[in-house]
């Protein structure tokens, strides 16, 4: 798996060509917005917000006027693409570079909706953990964490995609983004998060599970 320095060298220089990853990616994030209950949300935090695409969706869609919004990534290009792209907001969109560490920078029982898409998957396993340890510190009492991921295809053709997908990462992962099939509902303890929203789709063959998860 890619390393931080070499996931931030890889995002540095990938940048806007993020973007053309959504012929998968928007059909998961949408599913996971129809479930996400945002317009009840105050403080949004995002982890791995890429160009920031997803934040203006919701900044212009689906938040309350006086929602905020933070976001993090360790890619400075991609810090710099979303703060662009936010400017229409001023004050209610916060970006941040991160160190690539798992920890969320906001206070205890501070955050009503804690949202990343398509990052978990690049962690290793222990930082998947501590981040979803992080993320149960840093929501509210029934705050949700609303993720998305690549997953394991289950038809005949997602399959051959998982597989094709798994290889080339053994091989030379920079070539997926650093991404690999994960399974979030194994990071979600029920004795710490309760299930809202479970979902797996397969556009073009290419896997996402989508999960809300509130905090116990
Ligand atoms: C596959 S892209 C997804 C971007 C965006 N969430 C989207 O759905 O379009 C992964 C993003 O996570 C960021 N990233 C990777 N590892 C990270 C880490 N350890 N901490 C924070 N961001 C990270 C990358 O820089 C990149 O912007």
């Amino acid at each position: 798996m890619l390393s931080r320095e070499q996931a931030r060298a890889f995002y540095d220089r990938f940048g806007a060509k993020q973007d053309t990853q959504r012929f998968y990616e928007d059909p998961a994030t949408r599913d996971l917005v129809a479930h996400a209950d945002l317009k009840s949300a105050e403080h949004v935090f995002e982890f791995g917000c890429g160009t920031g695409r997803f934040a203006h969706d919701i900044l212009s869609h689906h938040l309350p006027p006086g929602a905020s919004y933070r976001g993090v990534d360790l890619s400075s290009t991609m810090v710099r693409l979303a703060r662009e792209r936010l400017t229409p907001f001023g004050e209610r969109a916060k970006l941040e570079q991160s160190d690539g560490s798992p920890w969320i920078h906001a206070p205890d029982a501070s955050l009503d909706r804690l949202i990343s898409n398509y990052v978990l998957d690049l962690l290793s396993e222990e930082d998947m953990r501590l981040f979803v340890a992080d993320a149960h510190r840093a929501l509210k009492p029934e705050g949700r964490l609303c993720l998305v991921s690549l997953t394991w295809g289950s038809t005949p053709l997602s399959r051959l995609v998982t597989w094709g997908w798994v290889r080339i990462h053994a091989l030379r992962p920079s070539l997926v983004g650093g991404c690999r099939p994960i399974e979030l509902l194994d990071l979600l303890p029920d004795t710490s998060w309760r299930i809202e929203h479970r979902n797996v789709l397969t556009p073009f063959g290419v896997t996402s599970e989508i999960v809300v998860a509130a905090k116990l």
